[in-house]
């Protein structure tokens, strides 16, 4: 069951063949994927040789072969984690009861929400992120970025397979829909805000991968947990796969710290005019961004108080993050104290389910930060990242649209206007950014911004050629 067949039009491990209908159907949408990979995928690398990772297999070890690759030739397919023997519903009214196979009738509409919520973040991000192999540091990042874009193809791939299989001709319909919709598009945008905001500088890049793909990954293993097996074990394929994307981000920023802090070492000085005037980006600078990517990130979580959750809960459809750690899967007794504008609340934690995946969001997002503040530590400064207070710049839930200081501190509304770009870029903060970004494409070599990576990709050298541009 492990093994993918590659011999198909369509790798999968789904004996695909067995069911001449479906794959009938979904080789009719591959070509339609291939002219949207083609017109929104990266810009004018189509034909350069890219040293990728492709998954053979869903086994926890061994599951890559990694080869130089053109994009538009990458083996897209349809991976299944193996199926768990006997699994039952693991939370929620029916736990216990056998997981199941089909879409059950009364969930059909919102499991396909659900489903097609979650597809249009993967092409989204690829949009988003189209533009920056004509700036990127180095070779090595040219490369990753790369891997990210083709695998969110991949995971566009895995939605669209389970709209194909299970919802019929609605769900051809979406599968089309999700070519359709654009990032940023004025007419049809995205679904998700976060995935209209344009990333177009490598800093912006590192914060989405560190910030947004971990939503994803929080978004994924509440799926992983779902009492619809199919979708459960796409899933957990995907999220092996993600784990790349966020390592880029965690990585991408280290690597920014580093390097900002050999210059501030090599100039002797805290002061952020001197640095930028150095060509590196100062830490205050690092921080506004952070603020930025990890509080928009937040809203994809959702409001606070939500019965859309709470019905997901029960019914067997979503769970939470890692459901196996908790105590109690059915949490129809328990209560949670909110924290609101007006004050603490205490609301059926049923309904409190977004703020609890956000909270152990936030938990997985501080070990990065531990991380690069270590480095700032041991390199004899006072200063510390930080992420910002989970009411901070909301615009979704109890918090949205109030003045909110990065502390979590509700405060005048006008000092908030003023101070707000102390607290995330601002259009010269930007600016100087983007005048960073210039493409370093020799082997081995690194843009002056960031430092280069610990080691390299798949055992080899930091200077090996991982794209060949010709
Ligand atoms: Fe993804
Ligand atoms: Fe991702």
């Amino acid at each position: 069951m492990s093994g993918i067949n590659y011999s198909e039009k369509i790798p999968n491990n789904v004996n695909l063949a067995n069911d001449r209908t479906l794959q009938r159907a979904l080789e009719h949408w591959q070509p339609h994927f291939l002219d949207w990979w083609k017109g929104m995928g990266p810009t004018d690398f189509q034909g350069a040789d890219v040293y990728l990772r492709t998954a053979v297999s869903v086994d926890a070890d061994g599951w890559a072969q990694y080869g130089a690759v053109k994009m538009p030739d990458y083996r897209w397919g349809i991976f299944l984690a193996d199926p768990v023997a006997n699994r039952t519903i693991g939370f929620g009214d029916a736990m216990g009861q056998p997981v199941w196979q089909q879409v059950p009738g009364e969930y059909r509409s919102t499991l396909r929400r659900l489903i097609v919520t979650q597809g249009d973040t993967e092409p989204a991000s690829v949009e988003q992120q189209r533009l920056l192999g004509h700036t990127c540091p180095s070779l090595y990042d040219l490369r990753n970025l790369f891997q990210v874009n083709v695998e969110e193809g991949r995971h566009l791939w895995a939605m669209v397979y389970l709209l194909h299989a299970y919802f019929g001709r609605d769900g051809r319909e979406e599968a089309e829909e999700l070519l359709a919709r654009h990032s940023g598009d004025a007419d049809k945008p995205r679904i998700l805000t976060t995935f209209n905001e344009p990333i177009s500088d490598w800093l912006s890049f590192y914060c989405f991968t560190y910030f947004t793909d971990r939503d994803g990954k929080y978004q994924l293993k509440s799926l992983a947990e779902s009492g619809f097996d199919p979708l459960s074990r796409t899933c957990r394929f995907m999220l092996t796969e993600e784990a790349h994307h966020m390592f880029v981000g965690e990585t991408g920023i280290g690597r920014v710290v580093k390097r900002t802090l050999e210059v501030m070492k090599e100039l002797g000085t805290d002061d952020p005019g001197r640095i930028r005037a150095h060509g590196a980006v100062d830490l205050p600078l690092l921080q506004k961004y952070l603020n930025f990517w990890c509080s928009s990130s937040l809203d994809l979580f959702g409001n606070e108080i939500s019965s859309n959750s709470a019905a997901n809960f029960a019914n067997g459809l979503k769970g939470r993050p890692d459901e196996s750690q908790y105590d109690d899967h059915v949490l129809r007794e328990k209560l949670f104290t909110m924290r609101t504008p007006q004050g603490e609340e205490s609301v059926p934690m049923l309904n409190a389910l977004n703020e609890v995946m956000r909270e152990s969001y936030l938990k997985d997002c501080e070990i990065g930060l531990k991380r690069w503040n270590r480095q700032i530590e041991r390199a004899g400064h006072a200063f510390r990242l930080t992420l910002p207070a989970t009411n901070f710049r909301r615009s979704i839930g109890a918090w949205a649209g109030l003045p909110v200081s990065p502390d979590g501190k509700l405060i005048p509304k006008e000092e908030y206007e003023k101070r707000l770009y102390d607290w995330i870029p601002s259009e010269a903060d930007k600016a100087f950014v983007h005048s960073l970004m210039h493409k370093v494409a020799e082997p081995g070599k690194m843009a002056g911004w960031v430092a280069p990576p610990e080691r390299g990709i798949n055992n080899l050298p930091v200077d090996y050629e991982y794209v060949k541009l010709h």
